[in-house]
């Protein structure tokens, strides 16, 4: 499997100028392993400007609407992602949960619509510091991965991919501790298996994201087994990004 390393730019940057130039510089990494995948996902408006810079990086969208087409004012479907040559979509990331009120049953519907439009989704869970303080975060975790996954055949479920991002990680600098993170990884494992089978949690890819670096990266991959990471800040400075990159090439796929 590949190891995954998917950029998540948010609302950034604010001029196309600057995404395309941010795009360009990551690209000049000088080598790729062949098994390391990476995924940028920019903000709707560049899609279809940087789609065509795209070299050997994979395109991705940040969010997906639940409906094809139709009279739904501001809302970007599956379909149309898929069409502008997007490969992945987030779907359910704590900021769409918390800005824009997104529930688990509409994090079902876009997760179903993405697979129906051969996206692969990339669902974000993970607890807040609250409720990893009151000891919920298998209750939390198994509440929303099921929720999530409601309808979907055990076939569809191998295209899925699970990022754990615990909230009180994400943008604070506060990563979790990979041992931590490694439990989370296990549980979600049990999750998938109890849903679905042992051989799809084996093979289904976990990531994990949450202030990840240059410095901490490597560790969820070559420690605690994840398959990949989900980077917001350190995406956004292109030296940062490609040490990240080469960190995770040089300690771990060589
Ligand atoms: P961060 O964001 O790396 O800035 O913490 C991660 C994310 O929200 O996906």
């Amino acid at each position: 499997m590949k190891t995954l390393i998917v950029a998540n730019w948010k609302c950034n940057p604010v001029t196309f100028k600057e995404a395309k130039y941010l795009l360009i510089s990551i690209q000049k990494i000088k080598s790729l392993a062949r098994n390391l995948e990476v995924v940028v996902c920019p903000p709707f408006v560049y899609l279809s400007g940087l789609q065509n810079k795209f070299k050997n990086f994979k395109l991705g969208a940040q969010n997906c609407f639940w409906e094809e087409k139709g009279a739904f004012t501001g809302e970007v479907s599956a379909k149309m992602l898929k069409d502008i040559g997007c490969k992945y979509v987030i779907v359910g990331h704590s900021e769409r949960r918390r800005y824009f009120l997104e529930t688990y049953e509409i994090i079902n519907k876009k997760l179903k619509i993405a697979i129906e439009n051969k996206l692969k989704p990339i669902l974000c869970v993970g607890e807040t510091q609250e409720e990893r303080t009151k000891g919920l975060v298998a209750k939390i975790l198994n509440s929303q991965i099921n929720i999530a996954l409601r309808g979907i055949k055990a076939k569809d479920g191998k295209q899925i991919i699970i990022a754990y991002e615990p909230v009180w990680a994400i943008g604070t600098g506060n990563n979790c501790l990979p041992k931590d993170a490694q439990q989370v990884r296990l549980l979600i494992k049990k999750i998938i298996t109890q849903k679905f089978s042992r051989v799809l949690a084996n093979r289904l890819a976990i990531l994990y994201g949450g202030s990840v670096n240059s410095s901490n990266g490597v560790y969820y991959i070559k420690e605690a087994g994840f398959q990949g990471l989900l980077v917001g800040g350190a995406s956004l400075d292109p030296k940062e990004f490609i040490r990240l990159l080469n960190s995770i090439q040089g300690k771990l796929l060589r």
